[in-house]
């Protein structure tokens, strides 16, 4: 009989893309899917570390599944992603009852490594510069003769991320993400457009393609059979023509190297949705400049500038970080005016958090938790008061949406601009229809259309 799994992922869409391909190798392998973790043979945390809650939350869950294990001592619980990656052999002496530890760059030897755990547990850690990054496709099948196997884990099936390059070599001060992803490595970006393809004629229409900084695709090894360049913004070209690619989108993009090729990118290729998360984490160059980010706030505006003029309707979105060591008031308020002069579509907001291993550790000026509480309440608060402003202002617009979830009445769905659309309608729309929809409310963080 085959063994079951069930795949928890935490963490980026780099983290839900990897568990895609943590399910499609254990399938090769004659593991089928679980309906839920309690029920399952194999346990996969898909973990992330960028932050300690993100970190907390795995641990508690591998606490809780200790009952699981007592119940079913044959049950085998494999941590992946970045959480191992950090902790390694470290991990198994905490959370004894943990069979595998698996890294960032080892995820499709799941099945084999956990193939050897009946004895003892195993750590498969080792972190290379010559990683090549999993082919969603596998090496003995061509795309003709190949077909996606089902994962429930996959929320949006209309919509897929697909991996262009993993590891960070930018090494912001608080970022654990070159810790635990390794190296820059790009793919072959044949491997990408055939993955595109494969993905569309299986009925995708919604593509992002992932990366911790794209702008730096292509530029530490070779991405093509001959040695010739393919720059982030050729690929995207590449990628825009394949047939019947509806929505194109990536993510993410550092703006220290944020080029005007890209930007142009945005005008010139039609199924390259307006959208762009452009990371600003503060608006003080003093703090910028202890993050390791490379830019200043003179040159993060001009950028915005540019990139409006060349797409006047794109929808921008930003990170923050707020009480990273050393902000003073004063510098916090320089993130506050920046909101002003930038008026973000929406953005993720965090409170600094130390990271092991990340330098920022060891700067002085720690902002206590309280202030950092009471910082990320005043961004939030006049954050979501922007959102709304930039909201209201596709009210009356038409917009093509696509389905996501819903039942005859109510139906979620995405916009180009990445907005959510609510609507309500008596027909039955199957998820990945097109609909045309007229704006006619806006809310913070969504908006709701009536069918035309
Ligand atoms: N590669 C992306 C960021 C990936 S991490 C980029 O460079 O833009 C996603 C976000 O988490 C970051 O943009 C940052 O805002 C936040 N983040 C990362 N490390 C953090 C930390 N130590 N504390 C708080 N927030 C952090
Ligand atoms: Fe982290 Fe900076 Fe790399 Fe983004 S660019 S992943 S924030 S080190
Ligand atoms: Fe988290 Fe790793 Fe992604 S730390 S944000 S899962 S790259």
């Amino acid at each position: 009989m085959s063994s079951s799994f069930f795949i928890k992922t935490f963490g980026c869409q780099m983290n839900e893309r990897d568990s895609e391909i943590i399910a499609q190798s254990l399938q090769q392998h004659d593991y089928v899917e679980a309906l839920d973790m309690d029920s399952a043979d194999l346990i996969v945390l898909n973990t992330c570390s960028i932050r300690a809650k993100a970190e907390q939350k795995v641990m508690s869950l591998l606490g809780y599944l200790r009952k699981n294990k007592k119940r079913n001592p044959k049950l085998k619980i494999c941590v992946a992603g970045c959480v191992a990656q950090q902790e390694g052999k470290a991990l198994i002496e905490r959370m004894p009852h943990v069979n595998l530890v698996v890294g960032t760059q080892h995820i499709n030897q799941i099945p084999a490594l956990i193939a050897n755990t009946d004895k003892h547990s195993q750590v498969a850690t080792e972190l290379k510069t010559d990683y090549q990054i999993p082919r969603f496709i596998p090496e003995t099948e061509t795309h003709d003769n190949w077909e996606a196997p089902q994962f429930s884990g996959g929320k949006r099936p209309f919509s897929k991320f697909v991996t262009i390059m993993q590891g960070c070599n930018n090494y912001c001060t608080y970022c654990v993400v070159p810790h635990t992803r390794g190296r820059e490595v790009s793919r072959m970006f044949k491997d990408i457009v055939d993955e595109v393809k494969v993905l569309v004629e299986s009925g995708v229409q919604d593509i992002t393609l992932l990366g911790q900084n794209v702008n730096s695709y292509g530029l530490t090894n070779q991405v093509s059979d001959d040695g010739s360049a393919c720059s982030f913004p050729q690929l995207l070209k590449k990628v825009s023509q394949v047939p019947n690619l509806k929505r194109l989108r990536f993510t993410t993009s550092n703006p220290k190297d944020l080029s005007h090729d890209l930007m142009r990118c945005f005008r010139d290729l039609p199924n390259l949705c307006p959208q762009f998360h452009l990371p600003v984490q503060s608006g003080s160059d003093k703090v910028l400049k202890r993050m390791n980010r490379k830019y200043t706030m003179e040159k993060y505006i001009q950028l915005v500038q540019d990139l409006r003029e060349y797409c006047p309707e794109i929808i921008l979105t930003t990170d923050i970080i707020v009480g990273f060591p050393g902000e003073t008031e004063d510098d916090f308020q320089k993130t506050m005016e920046l909101l002003e002069i930038v008026r973000f579509d929406g953005s993720f907001s965090f409170k600094y958090s130390d990271r092991p291993g990340t330098s920022s550790v060891k700067l002085a000026g720690k902002v206590d938790e309280e202030e950092k509480s009471r910082r990320l309440r005043l961004f939030q608060n006049r954050q979501n008061e922007i959102c709304l402003d930039q909201n209201n202002k596709h009210i009356g617009r038409i917009y093509e949406v696509m389905v996501e979830s819903g039942s005859a009445g109510k139906y979620q769905c995405r916009s180009i601009t990445n907005h959510i659309v609510h609507i309500e309608a008596p027909s039955i729309f199957e998820p990945g229809s097109l609909i045309s929809v007229k704006i006619h409310h806006a809310g913070h963080h969504s908006l709701q259309g009536k069918v035309l």
